[in-house]
């Protein structure tokens, strides 16, 4: 690690610290136990998260480090002036900082995803009669309810959250609340029958999954588990990143998709390459987005 600060401020801006201000960000009384330092903070409810995400200061390594990207960090100022390491894929600690997810991935990153997908989304519904406020999301990895704020600017209203993580949960209630008409924190590869059951009551019609799929997080069973509780004739709306795609992939998702298509039981609405975000190093990550109906079940 260096003390190297290099904010991309969505990919743009000098290179500096990536925020202001030194006394702002701090978390939840059961953060501050696990890290110590962290210790009063602005943070006021949902309010002022913009605030609490301008007043985090966010440093990455220096950028002719390369890092896989399950392993992917950078230090955060704490109140005291010291700095404390994040790893990227360390979702509980980031969301119970308010913000932070916000000011890593879409402040320093550049990341544009979830509107990038709604956007999609709507492009696709436009070119149907269906109603975007008929359509139920279930949104898998849903993590503190960005792509539901977007899917609800394009429309889109009724979704359901699921997620591994109860810290996701906590922070969706406590930076976006009343967005999710349930949210539910689960492993849906060992899905029990009351959950599934309460999932089949909002009679599901579509599947976002952002910026969640393979690198430890989602893996293939738990996207068909998903997948099979939304209605035949719904719609898949996912993100992926290419590696996962091409032909050498291990994670199961290149076959399993693949195989979908070929299948016929996933069928291409709108397919695009897009730069998911910035890497630490500043390169580009490349993912896939896909807005497709589902046909019939997978393989
Ligand atoms: C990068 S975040 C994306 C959050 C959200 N989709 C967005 O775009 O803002 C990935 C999310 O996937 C969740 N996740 C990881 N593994 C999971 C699993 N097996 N089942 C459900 N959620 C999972 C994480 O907890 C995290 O909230």
């Amino acid at each position: 690690m260096t003390s190297t600060v290099n904010g991309f401020g969505a990919a743009s801006s000098p290179a500096t610290v990536a925020g202001a201000g030194r006394d702002g960000h701090l978390g939840t009384e059961a953060a501050r136990r696990e890290h110590g330092r962290l210790g009063e903070g602005r943070y006021r409810g949902p309010g002022s998260l913009e605030e609490a995400r301008r007043s985090l200061r966010v440093a990455l390594p220096e950028p002719s480090s390369r890092f896989s990207q399950d392993d992917e960090w950078c230090v955060v100022a704490q109140p005291d002036g010291t700095w404390s390491e994040f790893r990227f894929h360390d979702y509980h600690r980031i969301f119970d900082v308010p913000g932070l997810y916000e000011k890593i991935f879409y402040d320093v990153l550049g990341c544009d995803t979830p509107r990038f997908m709604a956007d999609l989304f709507a492009d696709a519904l436009a070119g149907t009669r269906e109603d975007p406020a008929a359509v139920r999301v279930l949104d898998l990895g849903a993590g503190n309810g960005i792509m539901a704020e977007e899917l609800a600017a394009v429309g889109v209203p009724h979704a359901v959250g699921v997620d591994i993580l109860p810290e996701a949960q906590a922070a969706a209630e406590r930076d976006r609340p009343g967005l999710y008409a349930h949210y539910l924190v689960a492993d849906l590869t060992a899905l029990d029958p009351t959950e599934s059951r309460r999932l089949a009551d909002h009679r599901l019609t579509a599947l976002s999954v952002v910026a969640a799929l393979g690198f430890g997080d989602i893996p293939p069973a738990a996207f068909r588990t998903a997948y099979d509780h939304v209605a035949d004739g719904g719609w898949v709306v996912l993100t992926i990143k290419d590696a996962f795609l091409a032909e050498d992939d291990t994670s199961g998702f290149a076959t399993m998709i693949s195989d979908g298509l070929s299948s016929g039981a996933l069928e291409v609405v709108r397919r695009e390459r897009f730069r998911h975000r910035l890497a630490t190093d500043a390169s580009p990550l490349v993912y896939e987005g896909i807005v497709a109906r589902k046909r019939g079940p997978l393989g």
